[in-house]
């Protein structure tokens, strides 16, 4: 059976990583998968969980199966935390939530979920959006279209032409929003444009999924919500997925969570025990280690004023790479105009960069960034940052 199977292709981008291990140049730099570093290239624990593991290792005393979705205390976090503390959505029932593996095991339920129950409706994604996305909803069974996003001439928000497309959609549809920090570009709607495609979906009927997996990494843990709130608000219907592998440094842990919200309780509860279903013949019930340290960080008054400050100093880095970044390139002599760069949000900067000029960089320099340009700014320190500079501009 196994003998004329064919070779897959490496994976775009955690397929590099593995290219980036093997290279034996001691001045290789990765730049490719979202992982945040610290600037002595280290990807931290966070204090924060390093307490709460503390914790969880003096009281925890059982590792018997979770439920199926997992503790609905986690839920009632992730839902206070993407909707606001206090918003109705929290607890009235209309809301309901599961514990996945990661922002992809969400992505991947909820495809599961949407060709079960809703006969694989089309999903909308984003031109371009994370190389993953299109895979994970077509491996669902969903027939996955794209619509505008970014304009690359001009390095910004195609929001015109968006808002066109998105006055197409069917009614039926579901449309793959980035809640911030819009991967691979760094580019994400204003508070304005938010509402006003939420109002496009209320009208097209159109069901907003919201991949939700830098909160914090734009302007802040609560600011980063804006764009959800603003749908939630809108939309009667609505599925976000959010991950805390970026904002809990918690990669290796797979914690993530799968949002439902309903016209009312009941659907909900009807709702979660198909979703439940999805899960149980996928993966039968959630790893509970990373959504115990969300829920006692989350649980803690302190302790989520200290996850909200090392969330912060995050942020700040990476801004100030941006900028280090876009500096250190004109003192190489760029002639190109990179100032787009700290305009971004989130961990990637979308650099204009050629797939070529990628290639170049792998080949010549060590340096390994996703094909399409996207660049990992958080991977940029004060000591890798002139060797990159330099590379880069050799091959503009
Ligand atoms: C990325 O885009 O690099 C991250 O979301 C990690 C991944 O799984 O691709």
């Amino acid at each position: 059976m196994f003998e004329d199977v064919a070779l897959a292709p490496p994976d775009p981008i955690l397929g590099l990583t593995e290219a980036f291990n093997a290279d034996p140049n001691p001045q290789k730099i990765n730049l490719s998968v979202g992982i945040y570093q610290d600037d002595r290239g280290v990807t931290p624990v966070l204090g924060t969980v390093k307490q709460a593991e503390r914790r969880l290792v003096e009281t925890g005393g059982s590792k018997a199966y979770k439920p199926i979705a997992g503790d609905p205390a986690f839920g009632l976090h992730v839902r206070e935390l993407s909707f606001g503390a206090g918003h109705e959505l929290v607890t009235d029932g209309r809301a309901v939530t599961a514990h996945t593996p990661g922002g992809t095991g969400a992505l991947r339920i909820a495809g599961d979920y949407l060709k079960k129950l809703h006969g694989a409706p089309a999903l909308w994604v984003s031109a371009p959006t994370w190389a993953n996305h299109q895979s994970v909803f077509e491996s669902a069974g969903l027939a996955v279209r794209t619509y505008p996003y970014f304009d690359s001439a001009k390095n910004r928000l195609d929001f015109d032409a968006m808002r066109i497309a998105l006055g197409r959609v069917a009614a039926g549809d579901v449309v793959l929003l980035h809640g911030g920090c819009h991967n691979p570009t760094g580019v994400d709607p204003s508070p304005e444009q938010w509402k006003e495609i939420a109002a496009a979906l209320v009208e097209r009927r159109a069901l907003p999924l919201i991949d939700f997996a830098y909160q914090g990494f734009a302007s802040g843990v609560e600011e980063d919500a804006a764009g959800v709130r603003s749908v939630a608000g809108a939309c009667p219907e609505l599925v976000v997925c959010s991950s805390f592998s970026k904002n809990f440094g918690l990669y290796s842990e797979r914690v993530g969570a799968l949002t439902f919200v309903t016209g009312d309780a009941a659907s909900a509860a009807r709702v979660l025990s198909q979703v439940k279903i999805c899960i149980r013949t996928a993966y039968s019930n959630p790893p509970a280690h990373g959504a115990a340290i969300v829920s006692t960080v989350l649980g803690d008054p302190a302790l989520k004023r200290q996850w909200i400050g090392e969330v912060a100093e995050m942020r700040e880095r990476i801004h100030a790479m941006r900028a280090l970044f876009v500096r250190t390139l004109a003192e190489h002599g760029a002639q190109r105009d990179f100032s787009f760069i700290t305009r971004q949000n989130g961990m990637f900067s979308f650099s204009g960069l050629s797939n070529e000029q990628v290639k170049a960089l792998r080949e010549k320099h060590a340096i390994y960034m996703v094909g399409s340009g996207r660049i990992n700014v958080a991977g940029i320190t004060s000591s890798n940052v002139g060797r990159l500079c330099e590379a880069i501009v050799s091959v503009l």
